[in-house]
């Protein structure tokens, strides 16, 4: 990771000014605070601590620094998040991290990001001009609206092996790097040719509104129907989701997201007000996508065809919605129908009946279950889809659901669910993952360790005495000396991004109770002198322990001279411990 880079950033970016492009923050007794984004929330239950670049959230507990918070609300990944923020406080990462191999890599995306626009300019060209005549009145008995053909950048490709091939050729671009980047074609024999002929033009942009592919439908005949853009540098299928750019900030405001299938769903979906829309890409709905509009909303609308092939894509969906914590609906249409004729036929209020009519996620998986399979392949759906579920908390929440949702008994469940899940459990390696990550349990040793754990971060100008006197003795939790140690390496400023998401979340709850709660003069040198005294304690009942061992291993071997010593400094240890008390 680069270290100065992300120093940098949170140093040069105000937490506040970002969050505040999301979320309504007010002063309140000197901090920010507003209704969090990452829940159901109209209340201002997220505090955000300008001085020390955290937010917090007393509902849903998120919490973190600024990168990951711009990482959670446009769900990005952690080198993304870094790199946008970067660019926007006029930071330059890689001069900071020197790697070759980065570096170029970084700079083939920028090309093929270039190579893109051109391409985009290229479509939409011949859009306006006479090679577009039969895209344009296609579009018009389409009934879609200039607005919208316009705010989504659609373009049409001439009926011509080598349009696009050439325009590039004629900007000095190599045409090796046209087929890299995913918009031209090379057969067998090598020659290169334009992916996309005589075909209408939908760019897909990436989250900063760069495109980074196009999908193509054929206007007058021919297959495939729809073509995208193959995978490259800067696409992959099944990470990105057509419109998401256009669609966030009202996903944001609705804290829903309508999902379709096609591309002209989602634009008739904007046409018709329903801003807050987006469409996957021509395959089944994945993780990535999920958590990507988990970063914007809490429940996805999912809208598909009424038919068989419909209501399967939706089962599939909405299963993967759910197991990532997000509540999901399913809008079936008519048979036969498509959003898209919906809207053309019946307007905005048409698809509206359609919406109110939309049930609930789990129910729809439980009736389409019920009718379509077998009672076998029903409870390996549920017990799949229980071990599937990586958060704990997630699993206690659906057991009762699912258990009640096909009749059965709560502890059956969770005894089959059990089982299966060990076998499916995933291998020691992943540990990466942060659902992995030792979290702190609710343990005697975790609650008292939290309580010692809290001084020093509340305190942190306590460290080097605590270091010195053996703080660590009085550690007795898996996580709690791991993360005193990274306390330690931190002097004199914790740096969030060193600490998992567990010791993150922990450190900021203390660092927020001190708002409330901060100990000054006599009190807290009482407290002070309490850690103090358990530290001796700890201490002394290590000795105590260690010398109770070595009495009964001299016993055991019949040294008596050692026996009486062990004898002797239990006495003295004990007799010290009496006087303390
Ligand atoms: P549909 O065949 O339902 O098309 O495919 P559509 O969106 O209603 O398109 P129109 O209204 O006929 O223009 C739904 C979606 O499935 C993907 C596309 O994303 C399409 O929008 N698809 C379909 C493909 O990727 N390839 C295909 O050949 C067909
Ligand atoms: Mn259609």
């Amino acid at each position: 990771m680069d270290r100065n880079g992300v120093e940098a950033v949170k140093a040069r970016i105000n937490i506040a000014d970002v969050i505040r492009r999301y979320v309504d923050l007010k002063p309140v007794s000197g901090r920010w605070m507003g209704a969090c984004p990452f829940h159901q929330e109209t209340k201002p239950s997220m505090s955000v601590n300008e001085e020390e670049g955290f937010f917090y959230c007393f509902g849903c507990q998120a919490s973190g620094d600024v990168i990951d918070f711009y990482q959670r609300i446009n769900g990005l990944e952690f080198r993304e998040a870094l790199e946008a923020l970067a660019a926007e406080a006029g930071i330059d990462l890689q001069y900071s991290a020197p790697d070759p191999q980065a570096k170029a890599q970084q700079q083939k995306k920028k090309l093929f990001l270039d190579m893109h626009d051109e391409a985009q300019e290229f479509f939409r060209n011949c859009l306006g001009h006479a090679v577009g005549e039969v895209a344009r009145n296609y579009l018009n008995r389409r009934g879609l609206a200039p607005e919208i053909v316009q705010a989504f950048g659609l373009g049409c490709s001439p009926d011509d092996w080598h349009g696009l091939d050439n325009y590039l050729r004629g900007r000095g671009r190599d045409p090796e790097a046209g087929v890299e980047s995913g918009l031209l074609s090379k057969n067998q024999k090598g020659n290169i040719y334009d992916r996309f002929r005589g075909r209408l033009i939908f760019p897909i942009k990436n989250l900063s509104g760069r495109v980074i592919a196009f999908g193509g439908r054929i206007i007058t005949e021919g297959e495939p129907k729809y073509l995208n853009s193959s995978d490259s540098p800067i696409y992959k299928k099944g990470d990105h989701l057509y419109g998401l750019d256009v669609a966030r900030q009202s996903m944001t405001r609705t804290r829903r997201a309508l999902l379709t299938e096609g591309y002209m769903d989602v634009l008739s979906l904007h046409q018709f007000g329903y801003t807050d829309s987006c469409g996957v890409l021509g395959t089944a709905l994945t993780k990535d996508q999920v958590k990507r509009l988990a970063g914007f909303c809490s429940r996805v609308d999912l809208v598909f065809d009424g038919d068989n092939a419909g209501r399967k894509a939706a089962l599939k969906s909405s299963r993967m919605i759910l197991l990532q914590g997000v509540a999901c609906r399913v809008v079936l249409l008519p048979d036969g129908e498509d959003v898209d004729s919906v809207l053309q036929q019946h307007g905005r209020d048409g698809f509206k009946q359609c919406l109110e009519k939309a049930q609930d996620g789990l129910t729809f998986c439980f009736d389409y279950l019920g009718r379509e399979f077998a009672p076998r392949e029903i409870m390996d759906w549920a017990k799949n889809f229980l071990s599937d579920l990586s958060d704990p908390s997630l699993r206690a929440y659906y057991l009762p659901r699912v258990a009640q949702g096909l009749g059965l008994a709560e502890a059956e469940l969770r005894l089959t669910a059990n089982a299966s899940m060990q076998r499916n459990a995933p291998p020691q390696a992943s540990s990466v993952s942060p659902a992995a990550v030792q979290a702190p349990a609710t343990g005697k040793e975790d609650k008292d360790d939290r309580y010692f754990m809290k001084f020093p971060i509340q305190y942190p100008e306590y460290i080097p005495a605590l270091e010195q006197r053996g703080f660590e003795n009085v550690l007795s939790s898996q996580w709690a000396p791991v993360f005193w140690k990274k306390l330690v390496a931190m002097q004199p400023r914790a740096d969030l991004t060193r600490l998992n998401q567990y010791e993150k979340r922990f450190y900021i709850q203390c660092r927020e109770q001190l708002r409330e709660n901060s100990l000054e003069g006599k009190e807290l040198l009482d407290e002070w002198e309490h850690i103090c005294n358990k530290i001796a304690a700890g201490q002394q009942k290590m000795t105590v322990e260690q010398l109770k061992r070595s009495l009964k291993e001299a016993q055991q071997t019949g040294d008596m001279h050692k026996v009486k010593e062990c004898l002797q400094a239990l006495n003295d240890c004990l007799g010290r411990e009496n006087e303390q008390h």
